[in-house]
């Protein structure tokens, strides 16, 4: 199975699922925030960490009231690991700081907070709060923060119910090209 249709099998399967309290899927969330990257002239490694920046909540099989329940799986970390087997960093880097983008966000841009969907408020409380001073130090030093917070822009934005978009089969040239770039399949 190449790893195209790998992507396929989840976004169409465990995809289909409501993403965790917003009103659109997960697939229609993912195809949403790839679009958006693409319309923003992101790189195709970049197109392709936001088309699967939650591919997380996909391998983890996390029910949708997850964070109604007070968990947070860490859903990044789970996707990143599953991405770094299968793309190089500029994929999987991006999408393991998408959430502490979020909370980085939360603490230098007073604006942010508030465009928040209810569901990504609450799941914020889960994930830590907006960042210190500290945390924010440490995160510009990480080398993938900036494409992190693009993504984590076009993530908030990825939410309009029935907006129409490219369907999967629009990415899958980028997705083999980013995979063949790491050299697996
Ligand atoms: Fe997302």
């Amino acid at each position: 199975m190449t790893i195209a249709d790998r992507v396929i099998h989840l976004l169409a399967g465990p995809g289909r699922e409501a993403y965790l309290g917003e009103p659109v899927s997960q697939a229609e969330h993912a195809l949403q925030a790839a679009w958006l990257a693409e319309r923003d002239g992101a790189s195709d490694s970049l197109v392709v960490s936001a088309l699967l920046h939650d591919v997380g909540h996909l391998v983890l099989g996390e029910s949708a009231d997850v964070a109604d329940r007070g968990i947070d799986a860490r859903h990044e970390d789970a996707g990143a690991a599953w991405l770094a087997e299968h793309f190089g960093p500029d994929v999987a880097g991006p999408a393991r700081l998408h959430v502490a983008a979020k909370r980085y966000l939360c603490a230098v841009d007073p604006d942010y907070l508030s465009q928040l969907s209810d569901a990504s408020k609450l799941s914020l409380a889960l994930q830590g709060g907006a960042m210190s001073p500290a945390e924010v130090a440490q995160f510009r030093l990480d080398p993938h923060h900036d494409p992190a917070i693009r993504l984590r822009r076009w993530d908030d934005e990825a939410m309009v119910p029935g907006l129409e978009v490219p369907g999967l089969a629009h990415y899958d040239s980028r997705i083999e090209a980013a995979a063949g770039a790491r050299g697996t399949r």
